[in-house]
């Protein structure tokens, strides 16, 4: 029997230089595939919004999704440490709201850390969850929720005076309560940097090799997006490719009515043919 990973487990990693491996994923099926090449966190991502429902960004989540996913990921990953991704607007209204819908990641489906995509206005919020007996994961650098007020994304704390101000953003969220950092699209020299001072795990998304671990999401590994990945995102198998071939295949073989064949069809039980001939006929004389 395996035993579930656990916060402690991930900063043990931290203090003994062994690198985290992060997941971004969002079913059953592929969450048990994660946990079996033996990934130390599953983050079930807003990002679902775009690479399972096809929205051009993260908004359109919402809580309902976010916990029926989540719950669907601790399925398929029984054993791995699992953080759900607060979608937007699902803490931005009240601390009280926050707490209360932080919470159902945890009592509906079965996450471990909840992740917030955080500014200064946030510290409150994150320091009250956390005072809840929440763990919290504050996301800093890129955070996509906010493409409504920056326009587009680009590199965080490319320049010094920027570099400064993400690492004090970085200090306070820890001195708030956030038990993990998640820095994503960070300069990798200003990643190294945070991850050096804090003393809570940091995980890099497109922030450079410096930090404590990695996440990907899975579609991108897999390579199967539709739409261009960002730069910091490496496929590592062409699935793609290798799904449209599949369907175009079995749309071939069902219109050339190769498939089903025998092997994939059910049979009546020996004589029962015979049986349902004679009742039919039966039926057929006595509407005569
Ligand atoms: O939503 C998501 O999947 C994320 C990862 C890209 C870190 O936030």
């Amino acid at each position: 029997m395996t035993v579930r990973t656990t916060i402690a487990d991930l900063l043990r990693a931290k203090h003994e230089q062994r690198i985290i491996v992060a997941v971004s994923c969002y079913d059953y099926t592929t969450a048990h595939l994660v946990s079996q090449a033996g990934v130390d966190m599953i983050l079930v991502g807003d990002s679902a919004a775009q690479l399972v429902l096809g929205f051009d960004s993260t908004l359109p989540a919402d809580m309902n999704l976010m916990v029926a996913l989540t719950a669907a990921v601790r399925r398929g990953a029984p054993d791995v440490y699992l953080v759900g991704d607060m979608p937007f607007l699902s803490y931005h209204i009240s601390v009280g709201e926050a707490i209360r819908n932080a919470g159902r990641f945890l009592v509906e489906a079965g996450a471990q850390m909840v992740k917030i995509e955080a500014t200064a206005a946030h510290l409150e919020t994150i320091r009250a969850v956390s005072d809840a007996g929440i763990a919290v994961m504050a996301h800093i650098g890129i955070r996509p929720q906010r493409i409504g007020t920056v326009g587009r994304f680009r590199a965080e704390a490319t320049i010094a005076d920027m570099a400064m101000e993400l690492i004090e953003l970085a200090e306070q969220m820890v001195r708030a309560g956030a038990g993990m950092l998640l820095l994503e699209g960070v300069a990798e020299e200003v990643a190294r940097i945070i991850t050096e001072r804090v003393g809570v795990v940091v995980i890099s998304c497109g922030s450079g090799p410096g930090c404590d671990g990695q996440i990907l999401v899975a579609p991108d590994i897999l390579g199967l997006p539709a739409d261009k990945p960002p730069k910091f995102a490496k496929a590592y198998a062409d699935l793609g490719a290798r799904s449209a071939e599949a369907f175009a295949k079995y749309a071939e073989e069902v219109r050339s009515r190769k498939f089903p064949d025998d092997e994939h069809s059910y049979h009546m039980k020996d004589g029962e043919v015979q049986r349902l001939e004679e009742l039919l006929g039966s039926r057929r004389r006595a509407n005569q």
